[in-house]
Formats: structure tokens, sequence, C-alpha cells
């Protein structure tokens, strides 16, 4: 079974004792929970103290981005390379990524190699923006996204990876309209399909797919419930205690009911 994915994105919010203040509270609320993975993406600088912080059998650890070369005079930077044993996860290609920061197809995809290569598991997000969907564009979109970002990858590190299905306008940064789980259930579908198409089912059966777009703890569980989606990624609802630790009970809620069923 898959494991259900909480992934808070802390964007470039919260200082190091902020964030530590945070993870302290989180750890009294939050168990260790064989069905659901908690992940917890601070920014980089909060990265290294937080990591001696966090109970692992409980918190997993992302960064935000980082770059693919894995060393080299690119200052400011900070490689996929040097996160290795700290992190679990990164997260490649935000939309925020793509937008503010001029990220193409090509940059993503050197990423979430270099991700890979590096031994730590890539969050992927991909989403269309407004004026794409307004277009009728977003299944090619999505396309696109997808298949340029998968391009260096086996089978076996497709299935490994998590790919969060965010609409651009849906993010609160992007003026965060609500998308109403059924507005999201072909996309999300979508996505699986095409890995299924790139490398067969046996493949897309095991990717997460989670979803994430001004998510908090009264609408994760309708997201949840949707059959593609093994998780969802929070932005600004991660940033508060009882809305994220919300969204985590919402998880263990529906877990629990499913094995009532
Ligand atoms: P939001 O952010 O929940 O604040 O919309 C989600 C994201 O950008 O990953």
């Amino acid at each position: 079974m898959k494991r259900t994915l909480i992934v808070g994105n802390w964007k470039m919010h919260l200082n190091v004792a902020q964030s530590s203040l945070l993870v302290a509270r989180l750890h009294k609320h939050i168990d260790g929970h064989r069905d659901i993975e908690v992940v917890l993406a601070p920014s980089m600088v909060a990265l290294q103290p937080i990591s001696t912080q966090i109970d692992r059998r409980r918190f997993r650890l992302a960064a935000q981005d980082a770059y693919h070369k894995d060393e080299g005079a690119y200052t400011g930077e900070v490689s996929f390379h040097m996160l290795r044993d700290l992190v679990h996860y990164v997260i490649v290609g935000h939309s925020e990524r793509r937008i503010f920061f001029n990220e193409g197809l090509d940059v993503v995809r050197d990423k979430v190699s270099a991700c890979v290569r590096n031994g730590m598991t890539p969050i992927l997000c991909v989403g269309e923006t407004a004026q794409e969907r307004a277009g009728g564009e977003t299944k090619q979109v999505l396309h696109d996204q997808v298949v340029s970002a998968l391009s260096n990858l086996t089978g076996v590190e497709v299935a490994n990876m998590v790919i969060a299905y965010e609409p651009v306008w849906a993010i609160s940064t992007f003026g965060g309209q609500i998308a109403k789980p059924s507005d999201v259930v072909g996309e999300m579908a979508f996505i699986r399909h095409q890995i299924t198409e790139l490398y067969g089912s046996h493949v897309s059966k095991h990717t997460r797919i989670i979803y994430g777009g001004s998510v908090d703890d009264h609408s994760a569980r309708a997201y949840l419930e949707i059959d593609d989606c093994d998780g969802v990624l929070p932005g600004n609802a991660s940033l508060n205690y009882h809305k994220f630790t919300g969204i985590v009970d919402s998880a263990y809620k529906m877990n629990r009911d499913k094995k009532d069923d």
C-alpha cells in the first residue's frame, strides 16, 4: 500500500527559531504512523538545525529547491549533492520557481535528474496557469511538463517519485481560487495516464500523485478521497499549527474509516 503523503511547503517563511518552535509543537501532536508520511519543507537555512531536532520516525524533510550541478562556481546556489544526507525529498519545478525564476522545462528536467542521481526523491510540481486552462491547453501543458521532466528516468525511478498536481490558479500565491475536487479529478487521472503511456501500469500505479493548491484542514479530506490522489501539498496552511495538524488528522481519520469499511 502507498503511504499517504502530506508535505508542508513553508516557502520563504519562518526563520530558524520560528521553524524550530513549530516543529516542537508538531512533535507533540503528530505520531509516527504506518500509513501516513509527514514531510516538512522548511527554508534552506533551517534544514540542518531541524534535521537534528526531528524524530525521523515521525517526519521527513524536503528541500524546496536545489541546483542541478553537483559543485562549482555557482554563487549562491546549493546543490542536490550537498543535500544528500540531509533530506529525503526535494520539491522541483514549483510554479513559483517556474514563474518567478524562469525555470523552463529543461532546467526542471535537469533538476529531477540531479535529485534522483543524488539518491533523493523528487516531488515534481506540474500545473497549468489560469490562462492556459481558459485556452483549453491544460492537457498539453501537463503532458509537456511530465514527459520532459521524466525524460532521463527509468521506470523504477518514476515509480518511486512523487508528482504534485498544483493548478497555478489555485495556489494562494497566484490568487488561490478554489479548485473543487471535481475540477481536478480529470487532471490527476491524466497525469497517471501519461506515466502509464510512458512506463506501463506496473510503474504508474506506484507513483504517488498528490494535490496542492490552497489545501487546508477543511478541504484536505475531499482531495485525499480522489482516486488518483495519494497526498496533499499545503503551503499557507502548513505554517499554521492548527491547520497543518488538522490536515494530518484528516488523513488519519480517512485511513481509519477505510479500514473499518
Ligand atoms: P498554498 O501553496 O497551499 O499556499 O496554495 C501550495 C503550494 O504552493 O505548494
